[in-house]
């Protein structure tokens, strides 16, 4: 999980806080990605970010055992570029296949779980994630053929050849580590994800899946799309009764720990109602 990045579009409030760390609605924005990696069935995860903000995920997520996880950390000195995670993750990785998600990514959706499973259980060469957004200049872009088939990749192109975003979150077989080594700067100065996908797409082993109608894909990269995933959140989680990305539910659900210790995560919380839904979660709710 990429956590790092200077977040300058949301300076000044981003100056002193990590931005993963501020709030989507009733919880750090780093708990939306985390929950992703979760409902895939990952527990071995490596937050990986800068060094002035280490210390406080650390502080927040601990070594994961209270999740049933084992979190370790590893620090990227400098915004160097996504592709990086790869290269800092080498020993994490070891000859696994991995995934990946970046920090400030929000995926909601029905039968998201079960397409992640699905997806992390046999992965040979990439899968990518595609979203139909407006803006598609401002992401990696994927163009594909009437088969559905992904023919091409851009990252941040002047002019889209299509309004398919590809989302941050990557699945790749173990080839990624060499991949993400051999691939050089790009012109500003980055070791771009988009390079290592194209590196896939260039061996026909790139799979394109598309998050299709219904699905919700929020980035938190500026004030105005952090203050619409907070209305997403708090629109839902009030009229559904229910919390998105709430990590201790997803625990239990996943059976990464029993209703006990879903219990005691809450009782420390209870301050807030968030912490009284995890209590409420551990007893059996909503039935
Ligand atoms: O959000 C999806 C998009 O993410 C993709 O469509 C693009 O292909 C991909 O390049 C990326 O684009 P962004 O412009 O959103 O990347 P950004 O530089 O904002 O970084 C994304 C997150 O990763 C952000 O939370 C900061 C973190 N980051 C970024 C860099 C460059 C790091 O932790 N380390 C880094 O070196």
């Amino acid at each position: 999980m990429l956590a790092g990045g200077s977040g300058t579009r949301l300076y000044p409030t981003s100056l002193a806080v990590s931005k993963q760390l501020i709030p989507v609605y009733d919880k750090p924005t780093i708990y939306y990605p985390l929950s992703t990696l979760m409902l895939a069935g990952i527990r071995d995860i490596l937050v990986i970010s800068s060094p002035a903000d280490l210390p406080q995920f650390r502080r927040l997520l601990g070594d994961g055992s209270s999740l049933g996880l084992n979190l370790d950390y590893a620090q990227q000195d400098r915004p160097n570029g996504l592709a990086e995670a790869f290269l800092i993750g080498s020993e994490h990785i070891g000859s696994d296949s991995v995934a990946l998600v970046l920090g400030d990514n929000i995926f909601h959706g029905p039968g998201f779980s079960a397409l992640l499973q699905e997806t992390a259980r046999d992965v040979d060469g990439c899968v990518l994630f595609g979203y139909i957004v407006t803006d598609p200049q401002r992401y990696g872009v994927g163009e594909v053929n009437p088969e559905g088939r992904l023919v091409s990749i851009e990252e941040k192109p002047n002019v889209p050849k299509s309004n398919r975003a590809i989302t941050g979150l990557y699945f790749y077989d173990n080839d990624v580590v060499d991949i993400a080594k051999n691939i050089r700067p790009s012109a500003r100065g980055e070791l771009e994800i988009t390079d290592v996908n194209l590196t896939y797409l260039a061996e026909d082993r790139a799979r394109l899946v598309d998050l299709g109608r219904g699905f919700t894909w929020l980035d938190t990269g500026t004030p105005e799309s952090l203050l619409t995933a907070s209305q997403y959140v708090q629109v839902l989680e009030s009229r559904q009764h229910v919390r998105i990305a709430c990590i201790e539910e997803i625990a239990l659900h996943m059976g990464y720990i029993d209703a006990d210790a879903c219990h005691r995560l809450g009782a420390r919380l209870a301050g807030s109602e968030y912490g009284k839904y995890v209590q409420e979660v551990a007893s059996g709710w909503p039935g």
